[in-house]
C-alpha cells in the first residue's frame, strides 16, 4: 500500500523551496503527496525559527495533529526545518506525539526515516553539512507561472540577532549548471517567473561564476520567463551585479536590500558590517546604473539598546530611500544568538509603538510612490482572474506591485500585457490595457 505524505510549510520562501525538494525526494521513493490532512499517513511540519512567534504558532498547530493521531494511531508527524534543528531531541521528549525531528541538511533520509517511524520508533537527523546541496534532486512542482529556486544554502554572516546560520549551517553554493537546466526544465512548462533564492544570494560562487553570471545565465534561457532573487546584502552587492540587471530586460529591477536599522550603532551591534553612509551610496548608485530601479527592506525595531535617537534615524533612512516595500518586525530575542546575551531591553510596549510608526510610515511612502505612477505605462504578467471581481484581472509590474485591468477575452494568464496607470492605492494599481506583448520577440524592457 502507497502512503500519503501531507506537508505543510511556515516561515520563509526557502522553506517553500525545500517543501518541494522534500516532495521530490519522498516521490522518488513512491510516495504520493496529498494536500487533504484527512487522508494522510505522513503529517509533516516544514518550520521556522526566525521570531518567537513563528514558533509559537507552530506548537499550536501540533496541538491539533494530536486529535488526528488519537484517530489514526499509526500517523507519522514530523517535524522538518529550523526548528528541528533548533530543538533537536527536546521537540521529541517534550512533544510525543513527533515521531520524525529533521534538519534542514538531512532531507535525503526522510523516506528512511518515515519507514522507521511506521515501526513505532522515534528518527532524528540534525546534522548539519558544508557541502549538502540537493543538486541533483528535482523538487515537486505543480504547474503554475511562478516557482522558486533555491540557489544556495546557509549563511555566513552572523547578523548577531538571526538563527538562521545555526539552522541552516554554513554557506554553499549549487553548480550553476544545474540552476540553468531547472530553469529550463521550467520553461518547458512554460512558467513565466523565477525567483532565485539564498539567505544572501551576493556571495554565490561556482568556480568562476558569480552570482551576476548566474543571473544572466538564467535569463538567457527564455526571454518569457521573468527572474527575481533575493536577499541581497549590502556589503556583497556588486557593480557587475548592478549592470547585469540593467543589461537583461527580464532581470526585475527590483532589489530585496534589508538594512535592518538607520543607526550606525545599532548597525554595528547587529554586525551588519556596513554604515548607513554605504548603503545610502550603494542605492544611489543602483538608481544611476538601473533606471527605474526600486528598492524593498527589512527592518527590526527594538534591537537591545534601541534609543529614540536610534529609531528616528531608521525613519529618516526610509525617508530617504523611499521603498517600495518593507517587512517589518519587532526584535525577537534568539536563545544561542550573540544578541541574546545583550538582553532584550526595549520594553514590549515601546517596540509595539516604533514599529506601528514605521509601519505607518512605509504605507505613507507605498502610497505616495503609487501616485505617482498615475498617467503611467507599465508591464504586467497577468497572473488571472483577481480575487475580488471575476470582471478583472490581476497582474504584477517588474517592481513587484500588484495591478488590476478589466477582464479582457483576449488575454491569457501567463500574458504579458502594457497598461497604463489610472488609478493607485497603497497596495494596488488600477489601469487600462493598452496591447498584447510578444515577450519572446522583443524581451520585456519597458519602452514606455
Ligand atoms: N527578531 C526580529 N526579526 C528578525 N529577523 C531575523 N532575525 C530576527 C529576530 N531575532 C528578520 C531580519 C531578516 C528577516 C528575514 O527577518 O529583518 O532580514
Ligand atoms: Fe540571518 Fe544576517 Fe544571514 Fe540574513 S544575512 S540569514 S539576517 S545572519
Amino acid at each position: 500500500m502507497r502512503s500519503n505524505v501531507y506537508i505543510e510549510t511556515y516561515g520563509c520562501q526557502m522553506n517553500v523551496a525545500d517543501s518541494e525538494l522534500v516532495m521530490g525526494i519522498l516521490k522518488n521513493s513512491g510516495y504520493e503527496i496529498t494536500k487533504d490532512i484527512n487522508n494522510a499517513d505522513v503529517v509533516l511540519m516544514n518550520t521556522c525559527s526566525i521570531r518567537e512567534n513563528a514558533e509559537q504558532r507552530i506548537y499550536g498547530r501540533l496541538g491539533n495533529f494530536k486529535n488526528l493521531k488519537t484517530g489514526k494511531s499509526n500517523l507519522v508527524v514530523g517535524i522538518l526545518g529550523c526548528m528541528a534543528e533548533r530543538l533537536r531531541k527536546d521537540l521529541i521528549e517534550e512533544k510525543k506525539i513527533v515521531d520524525i525531528v529533521i534538519g534542514p541538511d538531512e532531507y535525503r533520509k526522510l523516506p528512511e526515516f518515515i519507514s522507521v517511524a511506521i515501526n513505532g520508533e522515534k528518527g532524528i537527523g540534525v546534522q548539519l553539512s558544508r557541502t549538502e546541496t540537493y543538486d541533483d534532486i528535482i523538487p515537486y512542482r505543480e504547474d503554475g507561472l511562478q516557482a522558486w529556486i533555491s540557489v544556495m544554502r546557509g549563511c555566513d554572516k552572523f547578523c548577531t540577532f538571526c538563527v538562521v546560520p545555526f539552522t541552516r549551517g554554513r554557506e554553499r553554493s549549487r553548480a550553476l549548471d544545474s540552476i540553468v537546466n531547472e530553469v529550463k526544465q521550467l520553461s518547458e512548462r512554460e512558467f513565466r517567473e523565477v525567483t532565485l533564492l539564498g539567505q544572501n544570494v551576493n556571495s554565490y560562487l561556482d568556480g568562476n561564476n558569480d552570482f551576476a553570471d548566474l543571473l544572466a545565465a538564467a535569463a538567457s534561457v527564455d526571454k518569457k520567463i521573468r527572474i527575481r532573487f533575493t536577499t541581497s546584502h549590502p556589503q556583497d552587492l556588486s557593480d557587475k551585479l548592478l549592470y547585469t540587471i540593467a543589461e537583461y530586460p527580464n532581470i526585475c529591477n527590483y532589489i530585496h536590500l534589508p538594512v535592518q536599522s538607520g543607526s550606525n550603532r545599532v548597525l554595528q551591534l547587529m554586525n551588519r558590517t556596513y554604515t548607513i553612509e554605504h548603503y545610502l551610496k550603494l542605492i544611489e548608485k543602483a538608481k544611476q546604473i538601473i533606471p527605474g530601479v526600486s528598492f524593498s527592506t527589512d527592518i527590526i525595531s527594538g534591537f537591545p539598546t534601541e534609543t529614540y535617537e536610534d529609531h528616528l534615524m531608521t525613519l529618516e533612512v526610509m525617508r530617504q530611500v523611499k521603498y517600495d516595500g518593507a517587512y517589518m518586525f519587532k526584535y525577537s530575542a534568539r536563545e544561542g544568538t550573540k544578541a541574546y546575551k545583550m538582553g532584550d531591553d526595549v520594553p514590549e510596549d515601546v517596540k509595539t509603538k516604533r514599529l506601528q510608526e514605521i509601519i505607518d510610515l512605509q504605507q505613507q511612502i507605498s502610497s505616495e510612490k503609487n501616485q505617482q505612477l498615475v498617467g503611467m505605462e507599465e508591464i504586467i504578467l497577468v497572473e488571472g482572474v483577481s480575487r475580488k471581481s471575476d470582471n478583472f484581472l490581476a497582474g504584477r509590474t517588474d517592481t513587484n506591485k500588484v495591478a488590476i485591468v478589466p477582464l479582457d477575452e483576449k488575454i491569457k494568464t501567463g500574458d504579458y500585457v502594457r497598461i497604463k496607470i489610472n488609478k493607485a492605492t497603497s497596495a494596488t494599481l488600477f489601469g487600462d490595457i493598452i496591447e498584447i506583448i510578444d515577450a519572446g520577440e522583443n524581451g520585456l524592457a519597458l519602452t514606455a
